[in-house]
């Protein structure tokens, strides 16, 4: 490869800067004609026009398996069940910290109530009992603002928040919201003192 106009010096000077016309070495010429030549396959190979899924597809296979692999929350659960979850102290306090992360936001730490109605009085909107309030936790009231936990905690959690939910009935925290709803009067879990 040795050329003798290898170490001419071109006629330019940038700020006494010079350089030599040394053409790109052969090898890196060819790498770089190869690359080209490997454009129309690799545009045609995967995506729309030819083989293989594509990214879009891809990824939407991944949700698809991801979602399968983890199936929503049951949208009803028996009041039973959720019973018993409430007189676990272990599952109660799960439930406490789920509800600390994903609902004090809107119904305040102690549940007094924010943006959210007052979960510690004995009034409900969407029904007291343990089923019905897991329910409307599972599903949310998407209209008002309550968002739909069912894919977003898992089976377990809403479970366990539901019954940390079903526990601060009658705590009484100081400034909570006014009662909303009416209160159930086949709520399981006892009405707090002076309703
Ligand atoms: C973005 C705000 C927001 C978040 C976060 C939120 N909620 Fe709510 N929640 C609301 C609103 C608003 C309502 C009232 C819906 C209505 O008026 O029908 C509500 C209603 C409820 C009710 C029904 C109360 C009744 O009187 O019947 C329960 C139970 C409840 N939320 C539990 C939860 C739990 C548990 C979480 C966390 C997993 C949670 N919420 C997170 C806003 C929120």
């Amino acid at each position: 490869m040795a050329n003798k106009d290898e170490d001419r010096l071109l006629a330019h000077d940038y700020d006494g800067i010079q350089e030599y016309d040394n053409p790109m070495p052969r090898w890196w010429l060819w790498i770089f004609y190869a690359t080209i030549l490997f454009v129309p396959f690799y545009y045609v190979a995967p995506g729309f026009m030819g083989e293989g899924p594509g990214m879009v597809a891809e990824y939407e296979a991944d949700v698809a398996a991801h979602q399968a692999a983890q199936p929503p929350a049951p949208a009803a659960m028996d009041d039973a069940t959720l019973l018993a979850v409430l007189n676990d102290k272990d599952e109660l306090q799960e439930g406490a910290e789920v509800f600390t992360k994903n609902c004090a936001a809107c119904h305040r730490a102690d549940g007094g109530g924010l943006i959210g109605p007052n979960l510690t009085d004995a009034a409900w909107i969407h029904g007291g009992t343990p089923g019905a309030i897991y329910q409307t936790i599972s599903a949310g009231v998407l209209a008002k603002g309550m968002p739909a936990w069912d894919r977003i905690l898992k089976p377990d959690e809403l479970k366990e928040v539901a019954a940390y939910v079903m526990s601060l009935k009658g705590t009484n925290p100081p400034q909570a919201k006014a009662a909303e709803g009416t209160v159930d009067s086949t709520a399981a879990a006892p009405a707090p003192p002076g309703n």
